[in-house]
């Protein structure tokens, strides 16, 4: 079969997901569902699969934006990605409505021990036979380590604390033989306490002495998400995960990311297949171009000026308010949080935004946390993914619906059977479990 396309559904628990002030439009939610009730999730996972999309992915933050202006005013006032509910309670009630979506929640590994991870995320495959994925994130906001009784700890330990994380999650993983579960009623015998084994894990930052508190579940362990910038996230996500994600404004960076990836996987003797790359993108759908561009319009008139300077300073983890906000956007070296993103935001001007202001800068940004909004007919959606998919040797995209649940409906229901047409989408699941959909192989 020629190569396929691989999509998921991408959004956060909370008013708005990537689009600051999305939770104003008339159509956002709808007078008889909520954001937070289960409704409006099920709706969209029931679209997703009728799609046959591969997945549904939440991100997670675990408090909310606070750095600019040192406040979580603007945050609250425009519910930008805050509340966080626990989206791993909401994935069973997804998954008790469809068959064989993928369904992915993010766990930070730096705010939980590895062993809940493994017993959390096992419960969750064994739920779902089989359906489950995790973004593994090592969380950069200062707030969410505040909550949690901590200092927040430096860029590089975040990422050794996840070397060790992850190791230990896999021993856990690989604590039980596949057959030792037995179920032998005549002999007496539930498991065979031969093929189960304690670790004894005794690390820098972790010790983990046991086995895993579940037994082994369909996939084994849960398909891998990771999404580092820098080169210490890049190198971790090269090295443990099935599938890397990431925010490109353009296909040439896209084409770039997908080529370092390719050799960070490689020093680790993995093939770029291993590695999935995936890139974000906020389709708007339209029946006419004309209309399509009338809706971006009024999407992005709802962006505040406040909300995208809390969620753009939140990500960097730099306060913009104590910068002249009608000065030009320039370089500001040492951001403490999300590298690359206001290097991104100022080459914005190099895409024929002239002259841009720190505000402006910030404006782009809360429409879209810089991914392409892919604009017009069902049919110039298509071909501009078509497009971006082709060119950079990519995978696939997260699919971030700035109205929730019709962007989800409107793209299962125009976009995808243009995708399928071109013959680069699935017309139907072919397995039954999510790393089957994504062709994946277990590292296990
Ligand atoms: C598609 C995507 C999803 C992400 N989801 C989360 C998330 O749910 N929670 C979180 O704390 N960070 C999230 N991040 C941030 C990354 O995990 C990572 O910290 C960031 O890209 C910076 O990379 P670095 O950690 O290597 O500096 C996400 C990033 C991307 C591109």
């Amino acid at each position: 079969m020629s190569r396929q396309m691989h999509l998921m559904g991408f959004s956060l628990w909370s008013p708005s997901a990537h689009m600051v002030g999305s939770w104003r439009h008339p159509a956002s939610h709808g007078p008889d569902m909520d954001w937070s009730g289960p409704e409006v999730w099920q709706r969209i996972a029931q679209d997703c699969e009728r799609g046959r999309m591969d997945g549904f992915f939440f991100a997670v933050g675990l408090a909310p934006y606070g750095v600019y202006g040192d406040s979580i005013a603007p945050t609250l006032r425009d519910g930008i990605q805050f509340p966080t509910p626990d989206a791993m309670l909401l994935l069973p009630m997804m998954a008790a409505v469809t068959e064989r979506l993928g369904l992915v929640s993010t766990l930070s590994t730096t705010y939980n021990h590895p062993y809940a991870a493994v017993r959390q995320f096992s419960t969750l495959d064994h739920l779902t036979k089989g359906r489950v994925g995790w973004n593994v994130v090592t969380s950069f906001q200062p707030r969410e380590a505040a909550a949690h009784g901590m200092d927040p700890v430096p860029h590089a330990e975040r990422y050794r604390r996840a070397e060790e994380y992850m190791e230990i999650c896999h021993q856990l993983w690989n604590s039980w033989d596949a057959d030792a579960v037995q179920n032998d009623r005549e002999r007496g015998v539930w498991a065979d306490p031969d093929k189960v084994r304690d670790i004894d894990f005794q690390g820098e930052f972790y010790r983990c002495q046991g086995t895993a508190p579940v037994s082994p579940s369909p996939q084994h362990h849960p398909v891998i998400f990771q999404a580092g910038g820098s080169g210490d996230g890049r190198d971790f996500c090269a090295k443990w995960s099935d599938a890397a994600l990431s925010f490109q404004m353009n296909v040439v960076q896209m084409k770039a990311y997908v080529e370092d990836m390719n050799t960070r996987a490689a020093a680790f003797g993995r093939g770029s297949d291993a590695l999935k790359k995936m890139f974000g993108v906020q389709p708007i759908v339209g029946v006419s171009e004309a209309e399509a561009r009338e809706k971006q319009d009024y999407l992005n008139s709802l962006v505040s000026p406040d909300g995208s300077l809390a969620l753009l300073s939140g990500h960097t983890a730099f306060d913009f308010s104590a910068l002249d906000l009608d000065a030009p956007a320039e370089e500001i070296p040492d951001m403490p949080g999300i590298r690359g993103i206001w290097g991104a935001v100022t080459s914005l001007a190099d895409h024929g935004l002239d002259r841009l202001t720190i505000r402006e800068g910030a404006r782009a940004y809360g429409q879209s946390v810089l991914m392409p909004q892919v604009v017009g007919t069902p049919q110039q959606v298509a071909d501009e993914l078509i497009s971006m998919w082709e060119t950079s040797g990519g995978d696939g995209f997260l699919v971030t619906c700035p109205i929730r649940p019709s962007g989800y409906t409107e793209f299962t229901d125009l976009v995808i059977p243009i995708l399928q047409k071109a013959k680069v989408f699935r017309e139907e699941y072919t397995g039954t479990t999510f790393r089957d959909h994504l062709n994946q192989t277990s590292l296990g």
